[in-house]
């Protein structure tokens, strides 16, 4: 069974927020003072979680990443997590952290049946994580790191969102883990979601400009293996290098034609595109009792009006309504 959208894109990724709340406030991602949280009964219940899961893998959906706010601090997430290794077809789970919980979950959650984590760090500086994240648990987040390291996570990915001005001046700091160190560092392109009285199209450093920075200390990068999950990472190795380093590029090069993701939003929507406000309610139907063949019908509903691309570049002004932390990572 394969999910085939009306754009010929083979649809095979849900990524499910778990909740929208985060022990982090980064200013792009929950702009302090403007957020609150959802009431609890908002949010899905694992076991609708669980059955959307379920109807998506008969589908096709076989690849499926837990994601937040930061989704470690939900309540019973190990045990809802193993729970999801049970569904026929779905062949891969993995997970996106802040990784401050990490340190106490890393080893509960190989146990979960996780093998690949992602873990978001914007500065290696722990003045300058307490800026952008509120909270000073950067040596939390490296310990959890180490922690994941220890625990045999592979690959762990550390994403780093260069904003300039702010951390574009770390981005061969972040590079130069990859050194020896088997870590994946990823540079994410700053997207305007959900901050429109943040982003502007010079907060965004271009890909080319982060590898230029990189190349111009560390020489050329070979070209590295795309690897599992690799998704729209452009991966390279710095010669000699133990690690990888990715360059993600949604808007100097965008990769919207190649496609796979479905998200699930934590208060039970479908959205088809992460830079697009269009989405299909599915926490109304599931409690209101429909059956799995309108899930089915639902989820081929979010195929057909899953946008050929993004226009954020056309009109930057256009955000997203909903803050990162709603959407889910
Ligand atoms: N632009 C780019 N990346 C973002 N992330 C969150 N908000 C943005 C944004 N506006 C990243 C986080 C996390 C990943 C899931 O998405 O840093 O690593």
């Amino acid at each position: 069974m394969a999910l085939i959208d009306p754009r010929n894109r083979l649809i095979d990724y849900l990524r499910v927020s778990v909740t929208d709340r985060c022990n982090l406030a980064c200013t792009y991602c929950k702009p302090r003072g403007r957020i609150t949280v959802l009431p609890h009964g908002e949010i899905l219940r694992y076991e609708e979680i669980h059955r959307l899961v379920s109807v998506s893998a008969s589908l096709g959906i076989s690849h499926v990443r837990i994601t937040g706010g930061e989704p470690l601090v939900r309540r019973g997430i190990l045990p809802f997590i193993a729970s999801l290794r049970d569904i026929a077809g779905i062949e891969d789970i993995s997970v996106t952290t802040n990784g401050v919980l990490l340190e106490e979950m890393a080893s509960g959650l190989r146990d979960a049946g996780i093998a690949r984590l992602n873990i978001s760090l914007d500065s290696l500086d722990p003045k300058r994580f307490a800026g952008i994240t509120g909270s000073d648990a950067w040596h939390k987040v490296w310990r959890g790191i180490e922690a994941a390291e220890r625990c045999g996570f592979d690959p762990i990915k550390i994403n780093m969102v260069p904003v300039k001005g702010v951390n574009d001046d770390e981005v061969v700091a972040f590079a130069r883990l990859t050194v020896d160190r088997r870590i994946h560092v990823r540079f994410i392109e700053f997207m305007p979601i959900g901050a429109n009285d943040r982003w502007h199209t010079d907060s965004c450093v271009p890909a080319g400009e982060i590898r230029k920075a990189i190349e111009k200390v560390f020489g050329p990068l070979e070209a590295a293996d795309h690897g599992k999950g690799a998704g729209p990472s452009q991966n390279y190795r710095i010669p000699g290098g133990q690690g990888v380093i990715g360059f993600i590029a949604p808007i100097t090069k965008h990769f919207c034609e190649s496609c796979r993701r479905l998200r699930l939003t934590a208060d039970g929507k479908i959205r088809p595109c992460l830079l697009s406000d269009t989405e299909i309610d599915i926490k109304s139907p599931l409690r209101g009792g429909c059956n799995d063949a309108e899930l089915e019908r639902l989820l081929r509903v979010a195929l057909e009006i899953k946008p050929e691309r993004h226009y954020v570049t056309e009109s930057p002004g256009g955000c997203t309504a909903r803050t990162m932390s709603r959407i889910g990572g």
